[in-house]
């Protein structure tokens, strides 16, 4: 049996973990793991971490010094990792996919919601008020949607899209064969789509993907929605096209500086970020709070796949979910 200190944890994740753990003495922490909390790992063999911790060389150096050998990320972006400065300190593996359907039908989801403006109409109604005025939306029947990055989570996306009866553009550096897809520039799919869905990682490639440039290609009605990483998005740019109507709405599920605060209830608190409170007063913007993930299924298979990466690096097996630098 081993010692797992296991940071940022939520009861969810301690539901399921504890479900599926047999083997291993689990330290749950409700603090993120950053260089200040990293010591309370001390005579851990692992840490357990997700995607808003702070895993940097300061935090990769205090683990190792704890006695930390592997950092289990329960997700799978590592964007937040120093990956340099891991090297040689820490194994780090994690989980590459649980539920591309959880985040897909999250994406298509907000999409309606925000189309067919379901969030409003569900605010009026517990109040009596029962007029149409102002929640018209668009068919999705027909229409394009335009889909970037096509791994397990964008293809999902689409088979829900092609259910809606939707013309498909894609975008991916590294295309896929899939039946009724038509690959472009990302000039002409912001050009011609009347939904935009993001499903590519956060790289210095995609960082900012939508920008000013980008968004003064959309069409005016296009609906953009977010479920990958907020820094695919300048949330500058995307909160002035909103002023101006150059843009018909947007989905966030991720938000560029939501670090410290999604995941937390900070309803007590006076939110000082100016870009996010404008954003969320928008009627067109819909905001959760880094949800696509959270079903039952992906939850499971977090915990199943965790466990098995520690499992298999205790048993000196190939590691199949190593993150490294390149
Ligand atoms: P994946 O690795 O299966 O697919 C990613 C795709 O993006 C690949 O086809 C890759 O070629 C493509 N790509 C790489 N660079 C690109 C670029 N410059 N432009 C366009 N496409 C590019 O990953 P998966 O499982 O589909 O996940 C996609 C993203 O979804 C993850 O990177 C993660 O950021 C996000 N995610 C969000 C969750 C949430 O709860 N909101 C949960 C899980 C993942």
């Amino acid at each position: 049996m081993e010692k797992i200190a296991f940071f940022d944890a939520k009861p969810y994740d301690r539901e399921w973990f504890d479900k599926i753990n047999k083997k291993h003495e689990i330290i749950y922490y409700e603090c993120r793991l950053r260089p200040e909390s990293a010591r309370l790992a001390d005579g851990c063999k692992a840490a357990c971490a997700f995607v808003n911790d702070v895993i940097n060389a300061k935090t990769i150096d205090a683990l190792s010094e704890m006695g930390v050998k592997v950092l289990l990320m329960r997700c799978a972006g590592f964007n937040n990792i120093s990956l340099d400065a891991a090297k040689g300190k820490l194994t780090i593996l994690r989980v590459p996919a649980y539920s591309p359907y959880a985040v897909a039908e999250h994406a298509m989801g907000m999409i309606l919601a925000l189309n067919r403006k379901i969030p409003r109409a569900y605010i009026r109604t517990r109040d009596f008020n029962f007029s149409l005025v102002g929640l018209t939306g668009f068919d999705l029947h027909g229409k394009t949607a335009g889909v970037i990055g096509t791994g397990k989570i964008g293809q999902a996306f689409i088979d829900i899209c092609k259910g809606f009866g939707m013309e498909i553009l894609a975008y991916d550096p590294h295309p896929a064969d899939i039946n009724g897809v038509r690959y472009v520039e990302t000039d002409e799919l912001f050009r011609q789509s009347d939904i935009i869905s993001l499903h590519c990682p956060l790289t210095r490639e995609t960082r900012y993907i939508i920008d000013e440039g980008a968004i003064n290609l959309m069409k005016k009605s296009a609906l953009i929605v977010n479920t990958s990483r907020g820094q695919l998005i300048d949330s500058e740019a995307l909160l002035s096209a909103l002023n101006d109507k150059r843009i018909g709405g947007a989905a966030l599920d991720v938000y560029e500086e939501e670090s410290g605060l999604f995941f937390e209830d900070n309803s007590d608190k006076i939110v000082t970020d100016e870009v996010l409170s404008l954003l969320v007063s928008r009627p067109n913007v819909l905001i959760t709070s880094h949800q696509a993930f959270l079903t039952e299924e992906a939850l499971r298979s977090i915990a199943e796949v965790t466990l098995q990466n520690f499992d298999d690096y205790l048993e000196g097996k190939e590691p199949k979910n190593e993150v490294k630098a390149k």
